[in-house]
């Protein structure tokens, strides 16, 4: 069965659909870590109500990036990680993690890619610059990390309407929840297709 890692710094709720999804039978996989870098973050507790272990790493309590990389690096080999799954993980991951797990690197955009992607979108941002440009559409984006924000094969989406009278906390709420029937899935579907 494959070993997932999830990283995440907020609340967490994409985090527990996954958990959701693996209980229910739907995601054949195991989560073998929780990483975060954020002490107070929500998806902490939902990690210990489930018995999955966490490790919060802070590129700030490091002397060099390069240091803290291999920390990262070597936390992923202990728990011998195959997919590596950013649930709203808010930093960047850094290049050798990246090549370190060539294509098995997913996140979730709480739009439609390329649409309101990279470098500031991110959050109730994104669901903001929607509305004002009176977008009559919007969604979520999983994607394959690549080095650049945001960008990378995208591996599935899923559209909602953008009402009129819609606030950004609305629209949020909307993506969020087809967010957490697509991210599941579409692991599945990854995992499925690294067996072939
Ligand atoms: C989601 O909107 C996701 O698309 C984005 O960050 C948010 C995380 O929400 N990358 P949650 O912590 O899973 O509730």
């Amino acid at each position: 069965m494959k070993k997932l890692v999830v990283f995440a710094s907020g609340s967490g709720s994409n985090f527990q659909s996954i958990i959701d999804a693996i209980l229910n039978g739907q995601l054949n996989a195991r989560i073998v870590g929780l990483m975060s870098n954020k002490e107070e973050a929500y998806c902490l507790k939902r990690a210990s109500e489930n018995d999955i272990p966490t490790v919060i790493l802070k590129a700030s309590d490091y002397t060099s990036e390069f240091e803290y990389e291999q920390k990262l690096l070597e936390q992923l080999h202990t728990w011998e990680a195959d997919v590596i799954i950013l649930a709203g993980y808010l930093r960047k991951i850094p290049a050798s993690i990246i090549d370190a797990f060539p294509n098995n690197i997913l996140n979730i955009h709480p739009s439609l890619l390329p649409k309101y992607g990279g470098k500031g979108f991110y959050g109730i941002k994104v669901h903001k610059a929607v509305l004002e440009a009176n977008e009559e559409e919007s969604g979520c984006t999983i994607h394959i990390v690549s080095r650049e924000y945001d960008e990378g094969p995208v591996l599935g989406q899923s559209r909602v309407p953008v009402l009129k009278t819609d606030t950004p906390e609305q629209l949020a709420e909307r993506v969020l929840i087809q967010e957490h029937k697509l991210y599941p899935a579409i692991i599945q579907q990854h995992l499925e297709s690294l067996k072939n």
